[in-house]
């Protein structure tokens, strides 16, 4: 449909203010030459890395409406494990974080959630762990202002508690977000996680969580 205000809407996006792109996701300033180029490196890359073609052995383990949840273990054919690193790749790009080496790469399980698209829209990458420490408080107010430093180093309690499974990633394409994706990869994660047992939120930590990881925590 075709109403006035779209109308009004798209010629303003052409021209000045920040526009979303439909498929991946980047805000950018179209009429900023340095931000299109940006932009479109960054559109190839992004849809390059979240396109799934499948594979004959693939481990569906849910299935829904709009999509399907696949697992990748690590000793996977090499182009399932290529997948599942593209996919990372992205999300730490996204998450600014560091690569980090797993303590042990054999034993995690990585969710990806399919799209009918078929697009990796959503990943969890999950990985056994023996304890946890609760976050105690929010961004400190010891922050001084003007610092942007250390934005997740959040107090945590200094007595472990027994965990069993750490999310060491979790993250859902910006146009996709809100569906209770997330929430689907972690209900399938704690069915699958271990084998004849469904894990309870406690035994489930996440690490070093970012803003939008603590809001949808708290929410499990
Ligand atoms: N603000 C407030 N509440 C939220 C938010 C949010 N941004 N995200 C989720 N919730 C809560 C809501 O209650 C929501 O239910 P509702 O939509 O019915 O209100 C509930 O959690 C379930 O949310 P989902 O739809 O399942 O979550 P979504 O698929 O949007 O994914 C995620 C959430 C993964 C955090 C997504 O926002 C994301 O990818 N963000 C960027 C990456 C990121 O920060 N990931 C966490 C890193 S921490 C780590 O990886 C260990
Ligand atoms: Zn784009």
């Amino acid at each position: 449909k075709k109403t006035k205000d779209q109308l009004v809407i798209d010629a303003g996006q052409k021209h000045f203010g920040a526009t979303v792109c439909k498929s991946c996701g980047m805000i950018y300033t179209a009429s900023n030459p340095e931000d299109e180029m940006q932009h479109l490196q960054h559109h190839h890359r992004f849809l390059e890395g979240i396109k799934y073609v499948g594979w004959k052995k693939e481990r569906v383990v849910a299935e829904f409406w709009d999509g399907k949840i696949v697992l990748v273990l690590p000793r996977d054919p090499s182009f399932a494990i290529k997948k599942v690193e593209d996919v990372q790749e992205l999300v730490d790009n996204e998450l600014g974080f560091q690569q980090v080496v797993p303590k042990c790469p054999n034993k995690i399980k990585t969710f990806l959630f399919i799209s009918d698209e078929k697009r990796v829209v959503g990943c969890l990458i999950a990985e056994p762990i023996k304890q946890a420490f609760r976050v105690l408080s929010e961004p400190t107010s010891l922050q001084s202002p003007n610092s942007k430093e250390c934005p997740r180093a959040w107090q945590c309690s200094d007595v472990p508690e027994p965990a069993v499974c750490g999310i060491s990633r979790i993250w859902v394409f910006r146009l996709k977000r809100r569906k209770r994706i997330a929430r689907r990869l972690v209900d399938t994660l704690r069915n699958c996680f271990m084998f004849g047992c469904f894990l309870s939120t406690d035994e489930i930590a996440f690490s070093d969580p970012t803003p939008d990881g603590k809001l949808f925590a708290t929410k499990l």
